[in-house]
Parts: C-alpha cells; sequence; structure tokens
C-alpha cells in the first residue's frame, strides 16, 4: 500500500505513530510554566490539593501495618493481579454503597466489576482506548476538564460539547444535541457521554439528582445504533459539604445496569502522591479493560492498594476525607467572601458559581471582557502577581452548537482553584484578580471614549 503522503511529511526525523501525532502538549502546561516564573506569583490556576492537610503520619502508620508483618509486606511488594486485590475491591464496593446510602439510594456494587488503576486517569484513558475508533464521537460538557479532553483527541474522537447551568447538564440541550447529530447522519458515531458530575472540573457544578433520570433516558431514546454509555468521573465527589449531601452516583439511576461506568479516585480525598482510582465498569467491559490494563501494566502497584486497603479498614481514610472537607469548605469560603467583597470595594460585577464542594469556582465575566490567554487581562493579572485558567482552555478542541452557554463562553471565563493555594494568600489573590478585572475595564472604556470623540 502506499505511504500516506501527509502521514509521512508530518513524522519528521522520528517516525512517530498516528497517535503520537495526534497527541499535542498540554496548551495549558506551558503557560503555567510561564507565568510562574513571575516572582511573587499567587497561583489560583493548578487543581493541586492542599500541602499542609497531606496525610504524613496516616500513611506512615498504614506502611508499618503493612510492612511489619513480614509475612504480609512480602504479599504486599510482590505483583499484584491486573484488576486490582481483591480485599480492596470488596472494600470499594462497600464504599460505593455507603456514598450512595448518604446520598438516599440502595445501590448494590459488586467487586467483580470493580478495577483499580494508576489513579482514576489511567482508567480514563483505557476506557478511551478500549471504547473508540478515531473518528468516533465523545459528548463531553462545555467546559469541560481539559486533561481529559486532550487524552480523548489523543484517541482521535470528535468531541461534541453539551452547555451546562448551575443544575449540571442540561437533558433538553443533549436531546437537542443528539438530534441535530441524527440528522447530520453521525449519531452512530456517537460512544459515550463523559461527564464530570460532583463538583464538576472547572465549574464546580453538581449534576442534579432530578436531572439524572433524564439525562439517562435521553441517551438510551438515542441508543438506535447501539449503547451511547455515560462515563461519570467522580474524582470530587467526596469533597462536599457534610449538610449538603450531593445526588447518588449515575449506577443508581441506570436500570439496564449495563449503561454507566463510574470512576473514582484516592487522589482528592486522601493524596494524589498515592495514585489510586478505580472504576465500576459494567460486566461486559471488564474484561476488554483487563486486556488492555494487561498491556499497560497489568496491574497498579500493590503495595499502595495494600496501604489503601488498611486505610479504608482502620478509619484513617474516612477521618482524612472529613478533614479535607471541612478545609476546603473553609478556603471556599475565604475565597467566595473575598470575591464578594472586592467586587463592592472595586465596583465590578462578575458572576460566579456556588459550589458546595470539590476545588474550584468558575467566574463569569461580562461580554466586554477578554479573559483568554493572549488577552490583556490575563497579562494584567500576572503583572499583578494573580494566576487563573482562562476559560478558553476548557472549551479547546471541543465542537458546539453555540459557542455561548447558560455558563458563559470561551472568551468571558476563567477557573479558580483554591486547593494548592495556602489560606493566607487566597484574599490577596481574589484582590489582585478584581482589581486588575477593574483596571482592565476601565482601560477598555476610556479606549472606546477614545475611538469615538
Ligand atoms: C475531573 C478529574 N478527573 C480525574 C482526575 C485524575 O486524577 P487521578 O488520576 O489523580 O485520580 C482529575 C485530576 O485532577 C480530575 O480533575
Amino acid at each position: 500500500m502506499a505511504p500516506d503522503q501527509e502521514h509521512v511529511r508530518r513524522q519528521g526525523p522520528i517516525r512517530l505513530s498516528r497517535k503520537a501525532l495526534r497527541t499535542a502538549e498540554p496548551a495549558i502546561s506551558r503557560l503555567i510554566e510561564m507565568a510562574l516564573r513571575h516572582e511573587g506569583l499567587i497561583s489560583l490556576a493548578p487543581g493541586l490539593v492542599d500541602e499542609e492537610t497531606l496525610p504524613v503520619a496516616e500513611t506512615l502508620a498504614a506502611c508499618h501495618e503493612v510492612l511489619a508483618d513480614a509475612h504480609l509486606g512480602r504479599r504486599a511488594l510482590q505483583y499484584g493481579t491486573t484488576q486490582g486485590l481483591p480485599e480492596l475491591r470488596e472494600l470499594l464496593a462497600a464504599h460505593l454503597e455507603q456514598l450512595d446510602r448518604t446520598s438516599g439510594a440502595t445501590q448494590q456494587y459488586d467487586p467483580a466489576r470493580i478495577v483499580v488503576g494508576t489513579g482514576s486517569q489511567q482508567l480514563l484513558y483505557l476506557i478511551a482506548q478500549t471504547l473508540l475508533d478515531p473518528d468516533d464521537i465523545v459528548l463531553t460538557t462545555a467546559p469541560d476538564y481539559f486533561v481529559y479532553v486532550a487524552t480523548l483527541e489523543s484517541a482521535g474522537a470528535e468531541l461534541w460539547g453539551v452547555p451546562m447551568d448551575e443544575h449540571g447538564v442540561i437533558p433538553e440541550a443533549l436531546d437537542e444535541l443528539l438530534r441535530y447529530l441524527d440528522r447530520q447522519g453521525d449519531l452512530w458515531r456517537v460512544k459515550f457521554l463523559y461527564c464530570v458530575s460532583y463538583y464538576h472540573n472547572p465549574t464546580g457544578v453538581c449534576t442534579a439528582a432530578e436531572r439524572r433520570a433524564a439525562i439517562l433516558e435521553t441517551l438510551e431514546r438515542w441508543s438506535r445504533y447501539g449503547p451511547i454509555l455515560l462515563l461519570e468521573d467522580a474524582a470530587y465527589r467526596e469533597l462536599g459539604e457534610d449538610d449538603v449531601p450531593p445526588a447518588p452516583s449515575f449506577v443508581s439511576y441506570d436500570d439496564s445496569n449495563q449503561r454507566v461506568i463510574l470512576c473514582q479516585t484516592f487522589s482528592k480525598p486522601f493524596a494524589p502522591g498515592l495514585k489510586c482510582g478505580y472504576a465500576y465498569l459494567p460486566e461486559d467491559l471488564v474484561e476488554p479493560i483487563l486486556r488492555e490494563k494487561s498491556n499497560h501494566d497489568f496491574g497498579s502497584a500493590n503495595l499502595v492498594q495494600y496501604l489503601i486497603a488498611t486505610l479504608l479498614r482502620s478509619g484513617a481514610y474516612h477521618r482524612q476525607a472529613a478533614l479535607l472537607r471541612r478545609q476546603y469548605s473553609q478556603k471556599r469560603r475565604r475565597l467566595i467572601g473575598a470575591l464578594e467583597r472586592y467586587c463592592d470595594e472595586y465596583q465590578v460585577t462578575l458572576r460566579w458559581t456556588k459550589p458546595s464542594g470539590g476545588l474550584y469556582v468558575w467566574l463569569i465575566a461580562p461580554p466586554e471582557l477578554d479573559t483568554r490567554s493572549a488577552a490583556g487581562l490575563f497579562h494584567r493579572c500576572v503583572a499583578n502577581g494573580v494566576l487563573y485558567v482562562p476559560g478558553e482552555y476548557c472549551f479547546l478542541g471541543i465542537r458546539a452548537l453555540q459557542p455561548d452557554t447558560p455558563l458563559g463562553s470561551a472568551r468571558n471565563t476563567l477557573r479558580l482553584a483554591y486547593g494548592h493555594c495556602p489560606t493566607e494568600q487566597l484574599e490577596e489573590g481574589v484582590r489582585r484578580l478584581v482589581a486588575s478585572i477593574a483596571e482592565e475595564l476601565a482601560h477598555a472604556s476610556s479606549q472606546q471614549a477614545h475611538g469615538s470623540s
């Protein structure tokens, strides 16, 4: 067969695969690197967790417990299974049942349908590899979590965004998009909807209980060419306010028991350094994912799985998650309080989401304020010593029926993260941001007055 000339031309000195050529450097990493070179910068950009509360003593105690017993220690230091430690999967099934119970649902979870991974990102990646061929369509939210968007693009998927509002994915907008794709003759290409359903990255919004059945029903109705699955990424599920229980998982709304994939992680509610996540899969997907994972690593770090099982059994995990919920709740209040105060002081009108959990607040500026990385505000903010994530990164690569959504557009939005930033810097970070916005708006209106005089 003759070589594809375009492919050959793009390869360069090393003959890279088509997939490698599709895999771009994350646009945001260069931006953050560049901005972090500025001394004294307060960064409200990265989605990292709080440093002060990382559970060193708890992890040390778990290490002692596993390694002080030579027999147990040897088992933990040996290779494990591809699917994950059976005792851990039993504990995870009980944990998922408990989380749903807190939200008022009685769902049973089968440990045989759980796969443990190296972070939930590995499982999300394996799911993309297992389900997608190039040119398949994935529905995402608009805006969405840019890391997974890049993973999906590298798998060759075409992405279409479903608008969200402050209650999450809008079922009617999902229906309208699927109708459009059907009219275009593309419905057969749609494989799944990806949804960060709790304290969404980047907006902080939860998909409301009242919408979950409608979303699944809409996917079911348009599953004419085969099931359109729902991939629920619940990375932030356990970081909500204790007195506002979020909805139960989409799994508990799925009567077929075959349509929902649920991914969770220990990175956010415990420690990302352990890099342990897990997926609850439809029964028929377990073997295909295990074959793919076997090619990848034939099992995630066994020692880490023993540690997590120990932490779950002793209750140390639950105490830590509760501590983080309190810590993030306090930081979120500080951040939102500062937004209210400084918008008042600088006479700036902005809108923002009011999450009851997670690590992010999403800000929607007036349409005349351009928040993108090439525009004046971003550079002014860096010069004034504060960094945010421009909303444009959360829309990048996602096609949409309309560029505007109820939560703004790629031009006038930004993400603020309060996980990593020390509490005492949050106030000043917000002050610098709002002051920069006020300066930028004043600059734009003086330019306009200049232009019209
Ligand atoms: C929405 C979402 N999903 C998944 C992940 C991946 O986390 P990990 O691989 O550490 O479990 C992240 C990390 O920030 C995230 O924000």
